[in-house]
């Protein structure tokens, strides 16, 4: 096992000896933050490796790879949520690799347990309220269930990764059956059928349509640090809670990436996976996009500093990812459309 002063070494190698380094890397990415361009030329300038990139949602990008075969050229897959990395793999559209730098500077619970895919940011999915209609906020995601908030909850689709990767981290803590049940409940507590992304959601308490809403953070911290339209003009009216604090904690999603199983460039590929785990690389994620860096220690944004310290969720996401087709029959059944 190498150790952290070599680990050090060999990312600063990475770093600097690489400039001359040849080649290039085929990234596939659904991440669509304008602020990855600084990721992908510091990594460009600092190894001499050109980035071509494909973009699009990530079912696309699944699905293109899928269908290109043994003759992709991908090298990285670059996505969102945990259950979506759990689907490339199942698909077997990525390789496990081994890689110290990865071992040692990502936390456990982000890492796949195949090694076939690496969180290298965190959102946390906690609770937005109206400060003045609501004076006893949910303060657990079970609370949501509660007949007090009948009419007052706005929330994504079933059909959305979010929902879906929560309810199953949900179903690893508390059983099928329990889940079920608050499912139901939090259907009879919705203000209206699910609708819109996470910021829709937000704006849903500036509209007065609910009263609470579930979105993840860097939505949220997006709107402080920049103008969100129906959001940013009206942010001294919420409240937010980050659930579960005295027992699982708050639910974290994940953002990351894998080696694509036929990939050409396969060093290229791991030199830029590692890079996403340096200082650098892993200071972008929360100063560019309001996200929590996966490496421990690593400084957070001004904006999501604000939002306050918290107690993550730290369940092992291999364990989430595979509850999503339980999590999916759940929330069919209990009716959340
Ligand atoms: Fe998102």
């Amino acid at each position: 096992m190498k150790t952290s002063t070599c680990v050090a070494a060999t990312l600063a190698a990475l770093m600097a000896s690489s400039a001359a380094a040849e080649g290039v890397l085929n990234l596939y990415s659904s991440r669509h933050y304008d602020t990855d361009e600084r990721l992908y030329s510091d990594f460009e300038e600092a190894t001499g490796i050109t980035i071509n990139r494909i973009e699009g949602n990530a079912d696309e990008l699944l699905a293109r790879m899928e269908a290109e075969g043994a003759n992709s050229p991908a090298d990285v897959l670059l996505t969102v949520d945990t259950s979506r990395l759990e689907r490339a793999k199942d698909m077997g559209l990525l390789q496990s690799i081994d890689s110290a730098v990865l071992e040692q500077r990502l936390p456990g619970y982000v890492q796949d347990e195949d090694n076939q895919w690496f969180g290298f940011s965190q959102r946390a999915r906690i609770l937005f309220y109206d400060k003045t209609e609501v004076t006893d906020p949910p303060m657990t995601y079970q609370d949501l269930a509660d007949p007090k908030y009948k009419g007052m909850i706005c929330i994504r689709s079933s059909g959305n990764v979010y929902t879906q990767t929560i309810t199953a981290a949900l179903i690893e803590h508390l059983g099928e059956e329990a889940v079920k049940g608050w499912a139901e409940a939090v259907v009879a507590n919705f203000a209206r059928d699910p609708q819109g992304g996470d910021t829709d959601q937000l704006r849903g308490i500036v509209s007065g349509e609910c009263d609470i809403a579930m979105s993840n953070t860097y939505y949220f911290g997006r709107a402080i640090r920049k103008p969100v339209d129906g959001v940013s003009d009206s942010l001294d009216m919420f409240g937010w809670v980050f659930p579960n604090q005295d027992d699982i904690g708050a639910h974290m999603n994940l953002s990351g990436g894998g080696v694509a199983v036929n990939a050409p460039n396969k060093e290229n590929a791991i030199k830029f996976l590692e890079y996403l785990a340096s200082d650098q690389a892993q200071g972008y994620f929360s100063a560019g996009n309001d996200e929590y860096p996966a490496v421990p220690g690593v400084g957070i944004s001004p904006s999501v500093a604000q939002l306050g310290f918290f107690k993550p969720d730290d369940l092992d996401a291999t364990a989430i990812a595979n509850n999503i087709p339980t999590a999916q029959r759940v929330l069919n059944e209990a009716g959340w459309e």
